[in-house]
C-alpha cells in the first residue's frame, strides 16, 4: 500500500502515522524527520535545509525530490510506504507520479487530515517531542509523563510567527496538490479536528 498524509502543520500527520504504521505495517517516511536528521548530523543537506526550516519557508524542490525519490527506492519501501509531508508542491507531486508510474507502480490514497487555522498555532506552539523515543505530545492535550518532562523538546520552527509562516505556504503553495490528487481520485478527506483515536479511526476508514 502507498499512502501520503497531507494537511496543514500541526494537523496529525506525524500523530497519526505512529498509528497508522502499526497497524498497516508500512514504513513511516516523513520529509521534515529527514532533514532534522541531516540538521542535527551537520550534513550539506542539513546545512540547506536548515535557513528554510527556520524562516518556515519549504525547502526547494530539487533538494526535496532527491532526498525523497533516493528514500522510497530503497528495499523496505517495495511493498509501500506511508509519506508525511511530501508532496508539498505541485513540481513534488509530479515527480512522485512520474517516478512511480516509470516503475509501474501507483498510489493507492491520498489522506487529507483537515484542520481549522484557529486550531494549529494551539496544537504547534504546545508541542513537545521526547528526543530518545520521537514521540510527540502536547502541553495541554497530551501531556508528557512526568518522567520525561524534563527531557522533551521544542522544536525551533515551533514558534507562533514561524507557525503563520508555514501555514500561509501551505495555503499558498500545497492546496494546489489537492486538487491534483482529486483529478486522479486518489484524495480522502478526514475530519481532524477531534481525539486523535477518532481521527485514526476515520483514516482507517477512509483507507478500507
Ligand atoms: P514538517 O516536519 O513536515 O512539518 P509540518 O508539515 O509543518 O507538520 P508538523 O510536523 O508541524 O505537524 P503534524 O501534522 O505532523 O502534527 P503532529 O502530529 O506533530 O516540516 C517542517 C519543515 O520542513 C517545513 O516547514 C519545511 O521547511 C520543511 N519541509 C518538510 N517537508 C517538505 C517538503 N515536502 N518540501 C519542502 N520543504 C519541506 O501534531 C501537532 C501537535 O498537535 C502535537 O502536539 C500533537 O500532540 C497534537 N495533536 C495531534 N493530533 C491531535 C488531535 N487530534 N487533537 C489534539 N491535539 C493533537
Amino acid at each position: 500500500m502507498r499512502i501520503i498524509l497531507v494537511g496543514p502543520p500541526g494537523a496529525g500527520k506525524g500523530t497519526q502515522a505512529a498509528r497508522l504504521v502499526d497497524h498497516f505495517r508500512l514504513p513511516h517516511i516523513s520529509s521534515g524527520d529527514m532533514f532534522r536528521s541531516a540538521i542535527e548530523a551537520g550534513t550539506e543537506l542539513g546545512k540547506t535545509a536548515k535557513g528554510y526550516m527556520d524562516r518556515g519557508d519549504l525547502v526547494p524542490d530539487d533538494v526535496t525530490i532527491g532526498m525523497i525519490m533516493e528514500r522510497i527506492n530503497q528495499p523496505d519501501c517495495a511493498a509501500g510506504f506511508m509519506l508525511d509531508g511530501f508532496p508539498r508542491t505541485l513540481p513534488q507531486a509530479e515527480a512522485l507520479q512520474e517516478s512511480l508510474a516509470s516503475a509501474g507502480i501507483s498510489l493507492n490514497a491520498v489522506v487529507l487530515i483537515e484542520v481549522p487555522d484557529s486550531e494549529i498555532i494551539r496544537r504547534v506552539v504546545g508541542r513537545r517531542l521526547d528526543p530518545q523515543t520521537g514521540q510527540i505530545y502536547h502541553i495541554n492535550f497530551n501531556p508528557p509523563p512526568v518522567e520525561i518532562a524534563d527531557r522533551v523538546i521544542q522544536r525551533e520552527d515551533d514558534t507562533e510567527v514561524t507557525c503563520r509562516s508555514r501555514l500561509q505556504k501551505y495555503h499558498s503553495e500545497t492546496a494546489a496538490i489537492l486538487s491534483f490528487y482529486d483529478d486522479l481520485g486518489l484524495l480522502r478527506r478526514v475530519d481532524g479536528n477531534c481525539s486523535p483515536d477518532d481521527v485514526a479511526r476515520s483514516v482507517i476508514r477512509a483507507l478500507s
